[in-house]
């Protein structure tokens, strides 16, 4: 028998939980020993519930504790979660997370300490929520040079997104739905902002490229300027938007962006709606593969923990990968090629007189429900392009770029 430690009772704590004790028969099948939860740590009680003779508030006992092997650290944040992972490490455990935040910050140093005490750092939850992607990266598709890998990365925006779209609703109370059904970070702006998407394609991109990407790096855009007039533009054109994170591995190096885009009908993200999340991955190869699933929330999250948590039991600690050492300089974004639709404050005729002149050519598009402004979109360029050009387009209010499909 196996005995496991849950850092954090919150809401993925309590789908780990759940997972390991629902799922308890398979488990033990597939670890080759039942797994037991023996202690959760968190500094709340949980009166009443049938884990509550579980529940401790003293880290020391986890780290002290030869029989624990392995620990699911399910906290979030970079502070106690970064010192408790450590130490679990030091004292010969391994550790399975879904903190992407401090795999983002600290995962290479982790997996070193890991390494050096024999055991395993693990993080297959941190990206994607329940879409099994780590692990089929490191072990699956290793015969291609992967190209590019990215898509819908977070399910609060994606959520945000679709619900504005589909029923009209308001970027406020999409938001509070959200989080009331446990899809949002603690802090909105993790979401809303990109920052949430932007760790896991550090993490993602350093692992298909197999280099160091920083999320610090990477150009991050959220969704909080995007409104229903954008959304009823991107109709009209027969597009649709969402929050993306899109990398390519090019001859002069990497691209690596998070921004919220216009996609087309033949894109396969295009269909990606709610909280469900796609990683699309192009190898040179194999082409295109994708990889769909829930990317938040209580349980299909706890599945991805506990599938590394049985790994680890069944390899005996001993299944993570020495992650790149090489740090990347990511290409400047500017260079990356897209079309481009802006909104412009004039009506039809004025926009197209000011956008011929400065693009050339460009179909520009108006509708009566949408008075005083009307929008454009362009061929293909590179932002840097598209940025000197629209300096020559009078009353730009905003740029959506559109992925070259
Ligand atoms: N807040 C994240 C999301 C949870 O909405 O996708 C999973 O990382």
């Amino acid at each position: 028998m196996a005995k496991a430690a849950v850092m954090g009772y919150g809401t993925v704590g309590s789908g780990v939980v759940n997972v390991l004790v629902t799922n308890a028969d398979i488990v033990a099948k597939k670890a080759g020993e039942p797994i037991e939860v023996k202690y959760i740590l968190d500094i709340r009680k949980f009166p009443g519930d049938p884990m509550e003779d579980r529940i401790i508030d003293d880290f020391a006992v986890i780290e002290n504790d030869p029989e624990i092997s392995v620990v699911a650290e399910v906290m979030g944040g970079t502070g106690v979660a970064y010192e408790f992972t450590k130490r679990a490490l030091m004292a010969g455990k391994s550790v399975c997370t879904s903190n992407k935040a401090l795999v983002a910050e600290y995962g290479t140093e982790l997996c070193a300490i890991a390494e050096e005490s024999g055991v395993s750092y693990l993080y297959e939850a941190s990206c994607g929520g329940g879409i099994p992607i780590i692990r089929p990266l490191r072990n699956a598709l290793t015969a291609d040079k992967i190209l590019s890998i990215g898509g819908i990365f977070n399910g609060t925006t994606n959520y945000i997104l679709t619900k504005m779209e589909k029923e009209g609703l308001g970027y406020a109370e999409v938001l509070k739905m959200a989080q009331d059904m446990g899809y949002a970070e603690r802090d909105p702006s993790a979401d809303v902002d990109g920052w949430d998407t932007c760790r896991k394609l550090a993490i993602l991109g350093s692992i298909a490229y197999d280099t160091q990407i920083s999320y610090k790096d990477i150009r991050t855009e959220g969704i909080s300027a995007i409104d229903a007039a954008d959304i009823r533009y991107a109709e009209m054109i027969g597009k649709r938007i969402k929050l993306l994170a899109v990398s390519r591995n090019t001859d002069e190096g990497i691209y690596a962006v998070v921004i919220p885009a216009m996609i087309g009908v033949s894109s396969p993200l295009y269909a990606v709606d709610d909280v469900f999340n796609a990683v699309l991955v192009n190898g040179n190869m194999l082409g295109d593969v994708m990889f769909y699933g829930q990317g938040a929330g209580k349980d299909a999250t706890g599945s991805a923990v506990v599938s590394d948590i049985v790994d680890v039991v069944a390899h005996q600690g001993k299944c993570g990968a020495a992650p790149a050492h090489e740090k990347c300089v990511l290409l400047d974004a500017d260079g990356m090629t897209y079309r481009f639709f802006g909104r412009v404050k004039a009506d039809a005729e004025e926009t197209r007189a000011a956008v011929n002149a400065a693009f050339g050519e460009a179909c520009v598009i108006s509708s009566d429900d949408l008075p005083g402004e009307s929008a454009f979109v362009t061929d293909a360029m590179t932002e840097a392009e598209f940025k000197v050009k629209a300096e020559k387009v009078p009353g730009l209010i905003k740029f959506i770029r559109i992925l070259i499909e």
